[in-house]
């Protein structure tokens, strides 16, 4: 394990039946509170969208709005939020997918994403791939290319690297940890 990698796995603490029994919960506040470490990620981040040759990062609602905001700012790109339904005021695309239980729908504003753009998609972590795998969905309609997804952890027993091979088709998925 990496310096970088020990010192962000050391800021993330583990939250046991939140926010329900059996559930082991990932909190990265304690990351975010730690200046070296949240520079550190955002740095390696940063980094991945320059060798993807990144146009655009996409940040998914909620945390991954507070990991992708400032790899943008120091990648020198713009920032696009994929929100959850019904928060964006212009015209939009809509993509809804399955949840355990019931469904959700994410939404970008389509004025947001071109056919010039090479997007990286940011999120703190990757689990059964369903949240990124609307996104990338979304981009693709926006008639945009993507980049790559970055993740701060990936939780591999979940499989989401998996599901989301096809919806990739070849872009590059890198998580800072596989716990
Ligand atoms: C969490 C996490 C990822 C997503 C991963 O978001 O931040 O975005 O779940 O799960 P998946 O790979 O199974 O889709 P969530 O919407 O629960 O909370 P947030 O709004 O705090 O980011
Ligand atoms: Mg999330």
């Amino acid at each position: 394990m990496t310096d970088i990698e020990e010192l962000l796995l050391s800021r993330i603490r583990d939250v046991a039946d939140y926010p329900e029994p059996g559930v082991m919960f990932k909190d990265i506040t304690p990351l975010l509170a730690d200046p070296a470490a949240f520079t550190a990620l955002t740095d390696t981040l940063a980094g991945i969208a320059e060798r993807t040759g990144a146009t655009k990062v996409v940040g998914l609602e909620a945390r991954g709005f507070i990991l992708g905001a400032p790899v943008a700012v120091r990648a020198g790109l713009g920032f696009i939020p994929v929100r959850k339904a019904g928060k964006l005021p212009g015209a939009t695309l809509s993509q809804a997918y399955d949840l355990e239980y019931g469904s959700a729908e994410i939404e970008v504003h389509a004025e947001d994403l071109s056919a010039e753009d090479r997007v990286l998609v940011v999120d703190d972590v990757l689990a059964t791939g369903g949240t990124a795998e609307a996104s990338i969905q979304l981009i693709r309609r926006a008639g945009a290319a993507v980049a790559g997804l970055a993740v701060l952890m990936e939780l591999g027993f979940l499989g989401g690297r998996d599901r989301l091979a096809p919806a990739l088709d070849g872009a590059p998925l890198e998580a800072m940890l596989r716990i």
